[in-house]
């Protein structure tokens, strides 16, 4: 058997395995009820906005995966395996983010799932940023790397408001987002090193986009003109993506 064909044979058997953590929003909240709320009710009232646009955000990965499924994009078996392994801890972010708004607001569970429920995506502005596989991975690339410098910056927050497991909660989606973005990297080196000269006007072009979105439109994506980020924190986030990924790109070319 030449080499070749060993290493063909190897690539149609050892698809892409995406990287997950392993966590539980149920150990994390374990004993916790109303009354582990430290914060005062005035705090927790000027705290709701905020912690309702980021659960609304985690529940909207069911929206964009929908959508990213509801038509034939030509994509491959690794990339539904990264899609579903990102769509199972994008649940677990919002299940947690929820037990969590629940406990600070005093709003039921079920009374906020049921606003969460009747949530519609509007993807006609994002659509041109999924248009094929690479495309979309280099815009969850993105995506989840500022998700990662968002969350790091949220901790503080989210610690004053009660126990030491809601600082913690933070800290797991900051990890598992930082997975997202390796996986979408990985993925991109594994299937997509050929366009590597692409890479930088592909994220550029995401970066444009989430300057210029002034209305978030429940698409999990491009969140992030309505919280606190600006222009420059966008742009170097997105030098950094392009760093990373034409830096894999090309040593997995040369080897
Ligand atoms: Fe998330
Ligand atoms: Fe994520």
């Amino acid at each position: 058997m030449s080499a070749l064909f060993l290493a063909a044979v190897q690539s149609m058997t050892t698809p892409f395995v995406p990287m997950q953590r392993s966590w539980s929003v149920a150990a994390l909240f374990e004993g916790l009820g109303r009354d582990s709320v430290t914060c005062a009710p005035a705090e927790a009232r000027a705290a709701e906005p905020r912690l309702w646009i980021d659960l609304a955000a985690e529940w909207d990965a069911r929206l964009l995966e929908a959508f990213i499924l509801e038509r034939d994009r030509g994509l491959s078996a690794d990339f539904l395996a990264f899609l579903e392994a990102w769509a199972r801890d994008e649940e677990r972010h919002t299940e947690g983010l929820l037990r969590l708004y629940s406990l600070v607001t005093g709003e039921d569970q079920a009374s906020v799932r049921g606003r969460l429920m009747e949530r519609r995506g509007d993807f006609r502005a994002v659509e041109p940023l999924l248009e094929d596989e690479f495309q979309l991975l280099v815009l969850l690339a993105y995506d989840e790397a500022m998700s990662t410098a968002g969350y790091r910056e949220d901790i503080p927050f989210y610690q004053s408001l009660g126990p030491s497991a809601f600082g913690r909660l933070l800290r797991e989606l900051k990890n598992d987002e930082a997975v997202h973005y390796r996986n979408a990297v990985e993925l991109l080196v594994l299937a997509h090193s050929d366009r590597v000269e692409e890479v930088p006007r592909a994220v550029e072009r995401v970066v444009r986009f989430d300057e210029a979105q002034a209305e978030y439109q429940a698409t999990f994506v491009l969140d992030h003109a309505t919280d606190h980020f600006d222009a420059a924190t966008m742009e170097r986030v997105g030098r950094s993506v392009v760093r990373a990924i034409q830096r894999r790109m090309r040593a997995a070319l040369e080897a």
